[in-house]
């Protein structure tokens, strides 16, 4: 059972007001709110073990390493990885598909092969994926949803063909709130010896994820979509994978020997971090991880799905409501619009009742363009909210319609 009060106090920007009303924050799917453990963590790590790692033979740089590498383990144990090595920290989802998609690509595609995603991808799993089209000549196909916003295990084996050498899926669409049958399309990839990369940034902080019960190829996440800082992410990634793809940049760290006729490249996870890693980082997100793991993504996934229950049964009250995404396996996302009312101006009058949505294409033009919209609004929820919160959006959005009539 989650004590929503307690946790509540955990977040001290929730205490904010807007334009004299409280805060209620439903933008969680564009980044969370920190606990305090997480801030604290930050200032402790700056105060305390600020050395550069992997470096130094000084104290200093040692307490830094450590505090780095057990973070990676505390990651490790949150995906369920088998090995630590194949953690590798990036600067967020982003970087970390980008990683895949040039050295995968490198190593692995030749002109005339295939990628396959979904239409319901972030640009993030689209971009980088077209980048590699066009340098190396590859199609990308797209696997369309249905009116729910669900993806069709037929239709994704019937994309799949001798040429596809990867396919990259969100595991939740961040419009749509869909969560997609990942497990059973890693499956039917693998049948066909095709790799399986996940965009888990909008499952981890919703869904607990074991990576060796999917027998996902690569996950990747980022920090501040589950309660930790900016800047930093992760890449899982199967050793076997990793050991044979090429690094992604080069520079310190991701070396073993350096002479200016060759390099030898470090080991894993080292040949994917060039640079000075964000120590800082990784132990602000080992601390938002373990915060989360006390409270238990089991009781979190609960607690949100009864906010999303509530939440969609209060949304059918507001007249000439249209919903986008209403699979039955919904993480808590309403994406919406009322009426021929602009998502800005819906946004726009929401803040001004101290309500914060997103409004948009939400990185997903493509997706909007599939579902004939410009954009939407969007609500997601985090374990923080309540339905008091819920109550607030119905009645902002109602008082909104009203000044259009
Ligand atoms: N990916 C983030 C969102 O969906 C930014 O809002």
């Amino acid at each position: 059972m989650i004590d929503i009060q307690a946790i509540r106090n955990d977040f001290p920007i929730l205490q904010t007001t807007v334009y004299g009303k409280p805060l209620v924050y439903l933008d969680n799917a564009a980044t969370t709110q920190k606990p305090a453990c997480v801030t604290e963590q930050i200032v402790r790590a700056y105060s305390t073990m600020n050395a550069n790692i992997h470096r130094g033979v000084h104290y200093l740089s040692q307490q830094a390493t450590a505090a780095h590498e057990n973070a990676r383990q505390t990651v490790q144990h949150f995906l369920h990885a088998k090995f630590q090595h194949e953690i590798i920290f990036t600067r967020g989802t982003t970087e970390a598909i980008n990683l895949v998609a040039f050295s995968f690509g490198e190593a692995f595609c030749r002109q005339g092969d295939e990628i396959v995603i979904s239409g319901m991808e972030h640009h993030s799993n689209l971009v980088p994926w077209q980048m590699l089209a066009e340098r190396k000549g590859l199609t990308l196909k797209i696997v369309p949803f249905d009116d729910k916003g669900e993806l069709q295990l037929e239709t994704f084996e019937a994309a799949l063909s001798e040429k596809t050498r990867i396919v990259a899926l969100a595991h939740v669409s961040n419009v749509l709130g869909t969560v997609n049958p990942v497990k059973e399309i890693i499956e039917v990839a693998h049948r066909r010896n095709v790799p399986v990369l996940i965009d888990g940034a909008q499952a981890v902080p919703h869904i607990p994820v074991d990576v060796q019960t999917l027998d996902a190829d690569f996950y990747v996440f980022s920090s501040h979509k589950i309660y930790g800082p900016t800047g930093i992410g992760v890449l899982y990634g199967k050793e076997s994978w990793l050991n044979n793809l090429p690094p992604y940049q080069g520079g310190g760290e991701m070396i073993a020997t350096v002479s200016f006729e060759k390099t030898v490249y470090n080991e894993l996870p080292f040949k994917f971090e060039a640079g000075t890693p964000d120590y800082i980082g990784s132990t602000a997100l080992a601390a938002a991880l373990n915060y989360v793991g006390s409270i238990g993504l089991e009781d979190i996934a609960a607690y949100e799905r009864e906010l999303l229950a509530y939440a969609t049964e209060q949304f059918a009250t507001i007249p000439d409501i249209r919903l986008f995404g209403t699979s039955e396996r919904k993480s808590g996302v309403i994406s919406f619009l009322v009426g021929n009312i602009h998502p800005y101006d819906m946004g726009t009058l929401l803040d001004r009742q101290g309500i914060a949505v997103r409004t948009g294409h939400h990185c997903a033009e493509p997706l909007m363009n599939l579902l004939g919209v410009d954009g939407t609004v969007r609500a997601s929820f985090a374990f923080y909210n309540t339905m008091e919160e819920i109550d607030r959006l119905i009645a902002g959005i109602k008082k909104a319609v009203a000044m259009f009539v």
